[in-house]
């Protein structure tokens, strides 16, 4: 099937599970649409972040997509369930792939979560988590501050290193050996993060399990694509084009980058 898969997100964030579809799934036509006008969706609530999320989810519909990744934590916490009843294509979320990912990489089940407000609120890592095993020892930390900072594109420099280090101090005490990215927007702070936690530390994300999630769905349900001719790249923000171009051609291995913007 060459029809593209669409992937979600509040802002730039989906763009690290898009890195790693690349890697998994480098045949697969990918259409991106980033809600960067109205991100964060972090502080939102919960009934706000539905509402926003069928608005997008209703673009990518009438672009035909074949599949829904949702690469967002905030939303895959409050909405994965009500999409998966009412999509008709496959929909994948990213709470248990990075769930999966920090059960695979710790030894003493002391695991740390970083996300959104509402991903906290919500629970979701935790279920997820003890759902796997269930003496899981979790501690979680809302990071507000660290979205707008990613979409701001000034993540590089002084001033980054110590609003994340500020961000993360409320953990110094505490215990963990995985800590889990649990907000797609972190991987591209990941080596500030890395800094503040130190080596001892495994540090993991969702994305790569989650393409590897998409792979396997796509041979499942027999809908890869099989077109030989290279596969389509479309980003669509509500926002500006020039800083999400500018962070995708940072993170994304691809010459060039379509980008437009979308009303929604
Ligand atoms: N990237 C999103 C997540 O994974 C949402 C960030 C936000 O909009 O607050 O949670």
């Amino acid at each position: 099937m060459n029809a593209p898969i669409g992937v979600i997100d509040s802002g730039v964030g989906g763009l690290t599970v898009v890195k790693e579809m690349l890697r998994y799934l480098p045949n697969e036509s990918i259409t991106y649409l980033g809600d960067t006008a109205r991100c964060p969706y972090g502080p939102r609530s919960k009934e706000q972040v539905i509402q926003f999320t069928w608005q997008i989810v209703d673009q990518l519909e009438k672009m035909n997509i074949k599949m829904l990744v949702i690469a967002c934590n905030t939303i895959t916490a409050v909405a994965l369930d009500g999409l998966q009843k009412r999509c008709k294509f496959p929909v994948v979320g990213v709470i248990n792939a990075g769930a999966q990912a920090a059960i695979k990489a710790t030894k003493t089940h002391d695991i740390a979560v970083i996300a959104t407000q509402g991903t906290v609120k919500s629970g979701a890592y935790e279920n997820a988590l003890y759902s796997l095993y269930s003496s899981s020892n979790v501690t979680s930390l809302a990071c507000p501050r660290l979205v707008p900072l990613v979409e701001s594109g000034e993540y590089e420099g002084k001033f980054a290193q110590n609003l994340v280090a500020e961000t993360l101090a409320p953990l110094k005490n505490t215990k963990f050996d995985t800590m889990i990215l649990g907000c797609t927007h972190y991987p591209i702070i990941q080596g500030l993060i890395e800094e503040v936690v130190g080596d001892q530390v495994h540090v993991v994300s969702s994305a790569e399990e989650t393409a590897k999630q998409v792979k396997e769905i796509l041979r499942f349900q027999h809908i890869a694509r099989t077109d030989k001719k290279p596969p389509e790249y479309l980003f669509y923000t509500t926002g500006s084009v020039p800083i999400f171009r500018s962070i995708a051609s940072n993170w994304l291995p691809l010459k060039e980058i379509n980008v437009k913007r979308i009303k929604l």
